[in-house]
């Protein structure tokens, strides 16, 4: 399988700690075919990067519902007539018992399925809901090289654990891509880690191995897998 290869360097600017997210949502949206949708809803819509990119590519839709369970992240979502937002948890599957089956035209989640407790029993649940389905899920190789270098285990799943899911789910089509942010220091790339909500897996890290980080990772530059999937 191919595998696309992007990069860019980490700038000192507002929204900086969410560059490649937004990169993904952006992406993600490409792959939506222009028209006017009825209603679309958005797992983990946190700041609003899908609405906004639907609006950059001049998707319509009637309505888009922002579904995340952050009251915080809700409240800094764009606000319109045709958005509602609903704070609810998506491990919590009787959230979804609110709407009916082919409710929505489009289901898009980015970047944050990979926090689901259990991806499978997720994706069972949500496939009715909609005719289509777009999602964007950062893989296990996302800072692959700096878990390798203090030897630990990435929190979120595997390429592997998320093609098995959609494969009993969904008929589907993938791309994987590979991004990779280049930071001045390991430091910067830890803080950046910690409060990029891609789920670092460094934050329980002993003072001992974060200064082996600190001294030893081997690279300029931080790596993320991304792997993008549309419904068929
Ligand atoms: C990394 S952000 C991505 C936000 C946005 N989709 C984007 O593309 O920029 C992940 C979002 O998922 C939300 N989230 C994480 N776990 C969730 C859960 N169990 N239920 C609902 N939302 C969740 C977070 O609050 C956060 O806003």
């Amino acid at each position: 399988m191919e595998i696309v290869k992007e990069f860019s360097r980490f700038a000192h600017e507002y929204n900086k700690y969410n560059v490649i997210q937004k990169e993904v949502a952006k992406r993600l949206v490409s792959y939506i075919p222009k028209g006017l949708y009825h209603k679309i809803l958005d797992l983990g819509s946190g700041d609003g990067a899908i609405y906004k990119a639907l609006n950059y590519s001049n998707i319509e839709f009637d309505k888009f519902v922002a579904f995340d369970f952050s009251k915080e992240m809700l409240k800094i979502h764009p606000e319109n007539d045709n958005i509602e937002k609903i704070c609810m948890d998506f491990n919590q599957l009787n959230s979804f018992s609110i709407f009916k089956k082919d409710e929505f035209d489009l289901l898009i989640s980015s970047s944050a399925l990979q926090w689901s407790r259990d991806l499978l029993s997720i994706l069972t649940t949500i496939a009715p809901l909609a005719k289509e389905h777009y999602f964007a899920f950062f893989t296990s190789n996302t800072f692959k090289t700096l878990h390798q270098t203090v030897n630990i285990d990435s929190p979120i799943y595997s390429r592997d654990e998320i093609t098995k899911a959609l494969d009993k789910v969904f008929s589907y089509e993938m791309e994987i891509v590979e991004y990779s942010l280049d930071f001045n220091s390991v430091y910067e790339m830890l803080k950046y880690i910690k409060r990029s909500g891609v789920g670092g897996g460094t934050e329980h890290l002993s003072y001992k191995k974060m200064k082996y980080l600190l001294e030893n990772y081997p690279l300029k530059y931080l790596e993320f897998e991304v792997l993008f999937v549309k419904s068929i």
